[in-house]
């Protein structure tokens, strides 16, 4: 399963993608407005850093502005993939954009028949978000399920990247459902790292070393 990150700060992902372990990189508005500056500039910072797909998403609601957006999207560099949310212009946008050979995530998707249509027009990417549903206590991981089976069922190309990851939990199950893609903020990344028996079993290896060494000097 491919990870990727879900943030528009170039300082987090120079930081983990030095680790090695991501293959990609997702932004929305939100994120892209709390980093301010230009964010073509810090975009294309962002392909150059990971060298896989980055996710930019445009802003116009109607398929003119949409397709418009996309293609400028799409010239920052090669590696930019084009979100469009699901609406039914956003539907119309990806499917004039995927003809013209285009990579589109189709995002804030919520339902299994959603998803299904996403790939009907030929989303590289759909991004259902897990955590949205969580939070209003509708079972996220059940819609990856889902989709995951549909898409099975038809060998649709489209991936399913799981989105609106909000704990480690997601990411294993997302993994056991075969999802294609986990979109995590840095924190989650991180936290993927952490147990504590690795942080003990390592200080007493390093302790019983050093008191051997202690004892033959
Ligand atoms: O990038 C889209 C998605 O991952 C947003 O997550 O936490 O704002 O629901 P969240």
């Amino acid at each position: 399963m491919k990870l990727f990150l879900d943030t528009g700060n170039v300082r987090e992902i120079e930081a983990l993608a030095a680790l090695g372990i991501i293959d990609g990189v997702t932004t929305n508005p939100s994120l892209m407005a709390k980093e301010g500056g230009d964010p073509v500039a810090i975009l294309k910072r962002i392909c150059d850093i990971v060298k896989g797909p980055v996710s930019g998403e445009v802003v116009a609601t109607d398929v003119e502005g949409m397709v418009r957006e996309g293609r400028d999207i799409a010239a920052i560099d090669e590696h930019m993939v084009i979100k469009v949310p699901f609406t039914k212009a956003g539907v119309q946008a990806c499917k004039v954009l995927a003809h013209e050979g285009h990579k589109v995530n189709v995002t804030l998707v919520f339902s299994a028949t959603q998803a299904l249509l996403a790939a009907k027009v030929g989303a590289t990417f759909v991004s259902p978000f897990v955590g949205r549903l969580d939070d209003i206590a509708t079972d996220g991981m059940r819609l990856i399920e889902e989709i995951v089976d549909i898409y099975q069922n038809y060998e649709f190309g489209t991936e399913v990247l799981v989105a609106s990851v909000r704990h480690p939990i997601h990411i294993v199950q997302a993994a056991r459902m075969g999802a294609d893609v986990c979109t995590c903020p840095a924190p989650v990344i991180e936290a993927m790292f952490r147990h504590p028996l690795t942080d003990l079993g390592l200080e007493r290896f390093l302790k019983d070393w050093e008191k051997a060494q202690a004892s033959r000097a």
